[in-house]
């Protein structure tokens, strides 16, 4: 028998195109997270901040503030990483390459800040250097905070559009959603990534979570999954 694959959605997209091509860190997007973020960001409501955890290299953060452009949306967007890796990920550093994690923290931050000043110099996001729960508490007490560019901004508000994507398991996932649930809008969307139903990993598990919640519905499922807030 054949293996059915459902043909998923994708945009075509020159920008996405020549950042697959240039912009290191590009393996870790799939082509498919664009036609969510396009959604989120065509129907999300308009006063409330796009935020991204988990920034990494900067790749699906360059994709949301070229979308947050296309689609011409003033919304504010921030985006949070601390760039401090897991334990394995370091033991790889330092054992496999001999880098120590300092430097490899380092020279991923740079190369954010590169990739985010080269590609939407005009649409910088805020990206604040802490952890998902750090960024939060900051968030929840209205502080003011200074961003990797040097730019200071208040923290707070309403949110339209979460792109989650740090760490990926099911405990951090959970609070990242409950974070992120006590300030999204009606009508505000929520992306997770690695969500897709033949991805092992704590998105997947969250995802039964999500579907038992009354006020929120699926939208799309690309095969990763983006819902929408219905209701309180
Ligand atoms: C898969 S990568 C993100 C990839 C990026 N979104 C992209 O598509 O280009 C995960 C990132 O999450 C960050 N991270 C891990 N735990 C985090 C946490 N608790 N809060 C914020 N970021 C976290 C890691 O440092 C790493 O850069």
């Amino acid at each position: 028998m054949r293996k059915r694959v459902l043909p998923y959605r994708k945009l075509k997209d020159d920008f996405y195109e020549t950042l697959k091509l240039t912009c290191s860190g590009s393996v870790l997007f799939v082509p498919e997270n664009l036609y969510c973020i396009d959604y989120a960001v065509r129907y999300m409501p308009g006063h409330g901040a796009v935020i991204e955890i988990g920034s990494f290299l900067g790749m699906s953060t360059n994709m949301i503030a070229h979308y947050l452009h296309m689609h011409r949306r003033d919304n504010r967007f921030f985006s949070c990483d601390k760039w401090e890796f897991e334990e394995k990920e370091m033991n790889f550093y330092r054992q496999s390459l001999g880098i120590s994690p300092e430097n490899m923290k380092q020279f991923v931050k740079e190369s954010f800040i590169r990739n985010l000043r080269f590609f939407n110099p005009a649409r910088l996001p805020f990206t604040i250097e802490l952890f998902s729960d750090e960024f939060f508490q900051q968030w929840n007490s209205n502080t003011e905070a200074t961003d990797v560019f040097g730019r200071k901004t208040p923290l707070g508000g309403a949110i339209s559009f979460a792109y989650v994507d740090g760490n990926h398991q099911l405990e951090f996932v959970r609070r990242d959603f409950e974070n992120i649930d006590r300030h999204l809008a009606i009508g505000g969307f929520i992306f997770f990534d690695d969500s897709a139903s033949f991805i092992a990993s704590g998105m997947r598990g969250f995802m039964k979570e999500m579907n038992r919640k009354a006020g929120y519905k699926l939208v799309l499922k690309n095969p990763n999954q983006l819902w929408q807030k219905i209701k309180q």
